[in-house]
């Protein structure tokens, strides 16, 4: 949440500067800001809103400093409005920050005793005049940093400009991360590597608690005691990933529209396609057989990942499986199995929750393995493993193919603990993945689709609620198809168990609300149909996700129909994700929402 960038530059960076924040805007997006140094002097441009009211005001008033700052807010204090905007300054510099500083009250008294008027309603403002208030001891810019850092509680990562001096920026991080990228002539600094992606593919990630000192050509890392230490340079593919939008309106749209080829491309990195086998790009530094249960942690859609891959864990692996949000995991203080397994799903690998839970279970001395799309996030490098989805930059705010693409790598997790522990023949295991093997190919199938499915969405613009059903692995997809429903078009959805219809929701059940009910012909088709009945009974709308033998057995009138193709019942989830997700898109932009940046939302959740 909020994308910070900074630039020692050669020529004029405020263009550069908004190019990165255009990569970091995923991050947040309620108001952006630069800051860069005009003949010594701190020069700062903000502006509310989108990113677009920035370049504007740039473009009526340039900016042309060679050294700048610049952010993309995501409001934690203070609303969203041009003077809480970043970067935030001080008689003496600029400072920009991603991440909460918990101890701004009591810094901020403090402060106020030393005559500093506070501006905004922000937690930032304090280190701006932290920092300040230690140059006024006379302290030198590094040393004001190196004095306030102690000072400050929470989480951030941090890029300080000052007044006067033309040849120097220094970074920060406690929690969120922050990268240096070493370019030709020039310095940066920046969220990660995407961002820098345009000028740079050699990264250098600060450590949890690092802070640097920039100067033209060089970097000093120090740790958070202040000592002088070394940090690799890497090198990153990120700019070789694509960012744009290609042919369609929307990120989400594109990025629904890859994922038979990505998810493809993950399979592809765990399947030993020609021999119809599991085969894992690094071994289990542990006995499988020796798990007692595993433990698995995330947040919203990666949690609902994890919640389908229990089913697989414990019907492939024959393991207990404990799932729970991050948010509730990092504080129950769960006892843990000596040596067990703990699975974190993330699709940025750095929610602020998932790391969190992490940490936890590291203390309880369990084997960490992640399941992650970044691979440069700080939770793959926190991770004793990484399985990474190969899904590339998820750029829209509503995970999609990142989604599958877990899915898809927690599924081939599953068979490879079940083969492990011998539960699975190798006989099941190459049927399994045979039917994983046809997965894209049948996602390839329901994108032809669309356009029944954009049909039935715009039938949603004027509901105030839609039922979401489903069973088995396709009952987390229905919370799934709440949520991406709720983010990106604002129309309240719930997601159930639908054999739990009968204890409740169903006195929602009228003419009016949608009832989606997520339907492949598996073993509990026969029960699904049953439920399909109930709502048609009461005169609810029903619209089915199955295939022509579900609608057959429902036999009720339908208010509409996706037909999906048969297949075998095992992972159909991670096919089925798609009408869900076409359904939650389609409605937006006919509702005409903002799929992309969804309001109040942000990517990256760096913080509690
Ligand atoms: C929903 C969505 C969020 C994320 C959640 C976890 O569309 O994108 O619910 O799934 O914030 O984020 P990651 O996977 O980055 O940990």
């Amino acid at each position: 949440m909020c994308g910070i960038v900074g630039i020692l530059g050669t020529a004029p960076v405020a263009e550069s500067i908004v190019e990165a924040l255009k990569r970091l805007e995923y991050r947040g997006y309620d108001s952006a800001g630069i800051a860069t140094l005009e003949g010594g002097h701190l020069t700062r441009r903000r502006a509310e809103g989108k990113l677009k009211n920035l370049e504007l005001r740039l473009s009526e008033a340039p900016l042309e400093g060679v050294i700048g700052i610049g952010h993309t807010r995501w409001a934690t204090h203070g609303r969203p409005s041009e003077a809480n905007a970043h970067p935030h300054a001080s008689d003496r510099l600029a400072v920009v920050h991603n991440g909460i500083i918990e101890n701004f009250r009591e810094l901020r008294e403090e402060l106020k005793g030393k005559s500093y008027t506070f501006t905004t309603e922000t937690d930032t403002e304090v280190v701006a005049h932290l920092v300040s208030a230690e140059m006024r001891k006379g302290l030198d810019p590094v040393d004001a940093v190196a004095a306030a850092l102690p000072r400050l509680k929470g989480a951030f990562a941090l890029a300080f400009l000052f007044e006067g001096v033309e040849d120097l920026l220094i970074g920060a991080r406690q929690g969120p991360p922050l990268a240096v990228g070493w370019g030709a002539d020039e310095m940066y600094l920046g969220s990660d590597a995407l961002a820098l992606a345009p000028f740079t593919d050699v990264i250098t990630y600060l450590e949890d608690g690092d802070w640097v000192v920039l100067r033209p050509g060089r970097a000093e890392f120090h740790d958070e005691h202040g000592n002088i230490v070394e940090r690799v340079k890497q090198r990153t593919v990120a700019g070789a990933l694509l960012v744009e939008r290609g042919n369609h309106r929307h990120f989400m749209a594109k990025e629904i529209h890859e994922q038979p080829e990505v998810v493809a491309r993950t399979l592809a990195h765990y399947l030993d396609m020609l021999q119809g086998k599991v085969r894992l790009p690094f071994e289990f530094p542990f006995d499988p057989n020796a798990l007692d249960r595993i433990t698995i942690t995330a947040c919203g859609t990666a949690y609902y990942a994890a919640l389908t891959a229990k089913y697989w864990f414990e019907r492939f692996a024959r393991l207990p499986v404990e799932v729970d949000v991050a948010s509730e995991f990092r504080y129950r203080e769960a006892p843990l199995p000596e040596r067990g397994l703990m699975i974190v799903v993330s699709q940025s690998g750095e929610t602020a929750d998932t790391r969190a839970s992490l940490h936890y279970a590291r203390t309880q001395k369990q084997h960490i393995l992640s399941v992650v799309n970044v691979p440069s996030s700080t939770i793959a490098r926190e991770s004793h493993i990484v399985a990474p989805t190969l899904a590339g930059p998820e750029i829209g705010v509503a995970s999609t193919k990142a989604l599958t693409c877990q899915l898809a790598v927690l599924a081939c997790l599953a068979l490879a603990v079940g083969r492990a522990r011998g539960k699975l023949s190798a006989e099941e295991e190459f049927r399994l993945v045979n039917e994983l093997i046809l997965l894209p190919g049948l996602m390839a199938d329901v994108l032809n689709h669309e356009a029944t499915i954009e049909q039935i969405a715009h039938s949603f613009a004027k509901v105030q609620s839609v039922l979401y059903l489903g069973r088995g692995t396709n009952y987390p997809l229905a919370l799934e198809g709440a949520l991406k429903l709720k983010e990106i078009s604002y129309i309240h959805a719930e997601g159930y168990a639908a054999g739990e219809l009968k204890h409740g929701p169903i006195a929602l059940i009228d003419e009016v609300m949608p009832v989606v009910v997520i339907a492949p012909s598996d073993r509990a088709l026969e029960k699904t149909v049953s439920n399909v009945q109930e709502v048609a009974a009461r005169g609810g709308r029903i619209i089915l996700i199955g295939d022509a033998r579900a609608a057959q057995e429902a036999a009720v009138d339908l208010s509409g129909f996706v037909e999906m193709p048969a297949m075998a019942p095992d992972f159909a989830a991670i096919v089925y994700a798609l009408p869900v997700q076409l359904l939650a898109y389609h409605a937006a932009v006919f509702m005409g929402k903002d799929v992309d940046q969804p309001r109040n939302l942000a990517k990256s959740v760096t913080v509690e």
